[in-house]
């Protein structure tokens, strides 16, 4: 297939096909996300709490998201997912001229395709710099995980029409200066229809309902991969959980572990390497 690209999604939303996207974060996630046919792959900054263990996204800076961004990069291939990559808090929000420089080594080093900024109306003199200097740029409104601080909580917004009224306006403003796309976290349903509908744009759902032009869940959450009983409690409600890896992990590093106490591995089968007859015969 072709590389998708931000104009092929915005022919998706336009032929109502849904926009599949998922978070990856290295090599191997990079790999199942592309040979799941997935549209976009995201290295997303929610990488500081599934990989990092981070309890926010806050500590994320943007060396750690170079980092993935560059191992993802080497996972999909050249006909695979669009990648967009996270601008993480602190690397941005200063200035138009300073997300510029942000944006740039994200794409030059990380290998991105485009990148992501959280935030509506206050940052979109910064969107309009990216797009205006070649870089394209995926917003994000709704719950913004990077103003946990202020916003005192993972919880739902535009719970009311002045706020959820506020959310469409932030969208708005994000389409206006150029915004390919834009994700919406945590909102009711009838928000996440208003935003599909009054946005050409494609609008990108997480726990924001069936009415939107795509989905996005972190690829953790959705296959059950961390097994840790203290991260299962952040398993949000809205995410389904399609697979149980972690289970998995735990039950094969289990039986290996018992093997090697019980000295059952390696046996024959898996100790591949010979000495000849005559070379064992002068060694013992
Ligand atoms: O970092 C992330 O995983 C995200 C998605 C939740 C949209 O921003
Ligand atoms: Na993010």
């Amino acid at each position: 297939r072709a590389k998708v690209s931000a104009l092929s999604l915005l022919r998706m939303k336009r032929m109502k096909e849904k926009i599949c996207m998922v978070t990856c974060y290295d090599y191997p996630s990079a790999s199942h996300v592309e040979c799941a046919g997935v549209d976009v792959a995201l290295c997303g900054d929610s990488l500081g709490m599934v990989e990092l263990g981070y309890a926010t996204t806050q500590p994320v800076t943007l060396e750690e998201m170079l980092h993935h961004c560059r191992a993802v990069r080497r996972g999909l291939s050249d006909e695979g997912p669009m990648l967009v990559c996270d601008l993480p808090f602190g690397s941005y929000e200063e200035s138009p001229e300073v997300a510029l420089r942000a944006a740039y080594r994200v794409m030059k080093e990380g290998g991105a395709d485009a990148v992501k900024v959280e935030g509506g109306r206050s940052i979109a003199p910064s969107v309009s710099k990216l797009v205006k200097s070649g870089v394209a740029v995926l917003g994000h409104v709704g719950l913004l995980p990077q103003s946990i601080s202020t916003l005192g909580g993972f919880r739902a917004q535009g719970r009311t029409a002045v706020k959820a009224r506020s959310i469409l306006d932030d969208a708005l403003a994000l389409q206006d200066a150029g915004a390919f796309g834009v994700v919406a976290e945590c909102v009711p349903p009838p928000l996440g229809r208003a935003l599909s509908e009054s946005l050409e744009i494609p609008v990108i759902g997480i726990g924001a309902g069936p009415f939107v032009d795509g989905q996005v869940l972190v690829y953790h959450d959705l296959l059950g991969a961390l097994s840790h009983p203290h991260h299962r409690r952040f398993v949000p409600k809205f995410c389904k959980v399609f697979a149980d890896l972690g289970d998995k992990a735990v039950e094969g590093l289990e039986a290996y572990k018992q093997d090697v106490k019980q000295g059952t591995f390696p046996d024959d089968d898996y100790s591949p390497y010979e000495m000849p007859e005559e070379e064992a015969a002068k060694f013992q």
